[in-house]
């Protein structure tokens, strides 16, 4: 397929826009690289690459997103906060990808409607961050540094060298995430998500988990019927099996460097309009969402569904301009409201935005993160996430869209495959003690695979019953 670069094109709203408009607003988080001239290589190269996802991909997605927005389909999207390129490994791919379909098969077994796939993965590289410089106490001096701004920008290592923002990331992210989706589309066009594998479908660390009795049995009932209904299907032979479990598995990333994007945002024949095709769902984030910013810009051109962040401080009549500005025709299937409020703000912030966006008659598929208003930082300076807080704000944002009466028709979650301790909670007992054993992520804690799969059966029951034994 040919992909082409071309020339601006008018929108509805808002002036002209083109890949390369957004260069005029103000960009927040953005950094200086030193070599104008390496930036130039940089982005030239990623522009003759190929790209990474399809528009007949894209689109497809939109399809699903707008069954969910109307509650035909729910969305799961999770991985890392900041993916890193040591972290392309077969391991760490292949676990992240079998975390995120078992939680996808228990919330299809108890929602029963199926579920959109999404990872936060291939390419979520570039990380917005709370101040630009870093200060440590470097052997006995003190030591002022660019922060870290993901492995898109510069390196975590705290030295001149490795924060220094490096403009050839940008290829070697785009390489990275290239690596990363081939395995994927190989494993699952190889059968890795197939009942007849067990790691797909088979839950049995809940016989050895620390967890009350009666969420137990409950797990174990799922467990169960699991089995039975991949038995059932089996019986109804081969072809059919495939045809009900076939997967389908879609990429997103936080669109924080526009330089990267932009690099890859183009016409495709037979379509109308500009993809981002460095991912399928884009996100502005909560520090980027500024209406004049060059995010806004960028993303209200671009034919992918994106998503945007929101904080307890939005405003809801700022919540009703966003989706205006970044979905002027009110397209089904567009735009992904992401709230994040913190367990203790749901009640305050969340209704008024839900009810603002609602009564402007906005089409939006509302989904909740439960991480990053639950931030906490420990005596001993850890940053760290409870996991009942986790639970806490799913059970209230459910609660607030059920007396709305609009739909909550997806979770956004910080997760990996692995056995780390980085948030706290959860039926594997990790307490703040734990935490140093296996902290390993360069920004925000993650929901490891216990904790993943727990909050997966927590969340069918909130959705199903509006009430959780142990949220
Ligand atoms: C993130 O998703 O890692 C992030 C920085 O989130 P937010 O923009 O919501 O703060
Ligand atoms: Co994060």
């Amino acid at each position: 397929m040919s992909e082409q670069s071309g020339t601006n094109t008018e929108t509805e709203r808002g002036g002209t826009w083109s890949p390369e408009s957004w260069r005029t607003r103000l960009a927040a988080q953005q950094v200086r690289y030193e070599d104008s001239g390496a930036v130039e290589t940089a982005v030239h190269k990623l522009r003759e690459l190929p790209p990474l996802v399809t528009s007949w991909e894209i689109e497809r997605l939109r399809g699903f997103i707008a069954d969910a927005q109307v509650g035909k389909r729910f969305l799961l999207q999770g991985g890392d906060c900041a993916e890193t390129l040591a972290d392309c490994r077969a391991e760490q791919i292949t676990n992240k990808l079998k975390i995120l379909l078992q939680m996808s098969l228990v919330l299809v077994h108890g929602l029963r409607k199926p579920v959109i796939r999404v990872g936060r993965l291939a390419g979520q590289y570039a990380k917005p961050r709370s101040s630009p410089s870093e200060t440590r106490e470097v052997d006995g001096k003190s030591v002022t540094l660019p922060s870290y701004f993901g492995d898109l920008v510069n390196r975590a290592a705290f030295d001149a060298e490795s924060r220094r923002p490096d403009p050839h990331l940008m290829v070697r992210g785009y390489q990275h995430a290239a690596m990363t989706l081939n395995f994927i589309r190989s494993l699952l066009e190889g059968g890795f998500a197939d009942v007849h594998h067990p790691e797909y479908w088979d839950l049995s660390f809940v016989e050895h988990a620390d967890l009350p009795a009666a969420r137990k049995t409950a797990y174990e009932q799922v467990s169960r019927s699991l089995a039975e209904a991949v038995e059932f299907m089996e019986a109804l032979g081969e072809g059919r099996v495939e045809e009900l479990t076939r997967v389908e598995f879609y990429t997103s990333h936080e669109a924080l460097n526009l330089l990267y994007e932009s690099a890859q945002t183009r016409r495709v024949p037979h379509r109308e309009g500009w993809y981002d095709l460095t991912t399928h769902l884009p996100w502005i984030g909560e520090r980027t969402r500024a209406l004049d910013g060059a995010h806004v810009e960028y993303m209200r051109g671009i034919a992918n569904p994106v998503g945007v962040k929101l904080g307890p401080t939005t405003d809801p009549a700022e919540a009703v301009a966003l989706t205006e500005a970044l979905n002027p025709g009110n397209d089904a299937g567009k735009l992904v409201l992401i709230t994040r409020m913190g367990a203790g703000k749901v009640e305050g912030a969340l209704p008024g935005i839900v009810r603002a966006v609602t009564d402007a008659g906005r089409r939006v598929l509302w989904v909740s993160d439960p991480m990053h208003g639950n931030g906490m930082v420990t005596a001993s300076g850890v940053k760290t996430r409870h996991f009942d807080a986790i639970a806490d704000e799913l059970r209230k944002t459910c609660a607030v869209h059920r007396e709305v009466g609009s739909v909550l028709g997806g979770v956004h979650f910080e997760l990996t495959g692995e056995d780390v301790t980085e948030c706290i909670g959860g039926g594997a007992g990790v307490t703040e003690q734990h935490l140093t054993r296996n902290y390993v992520s360069p920004c925000d804690p993650r929901l490891n695979y216990q904790q993943s799969l727990e909050l997966a059966f927590i969340l069918s029951d909130l959705l199903r019953n509006g009430s959780a034994s142990r949220a």
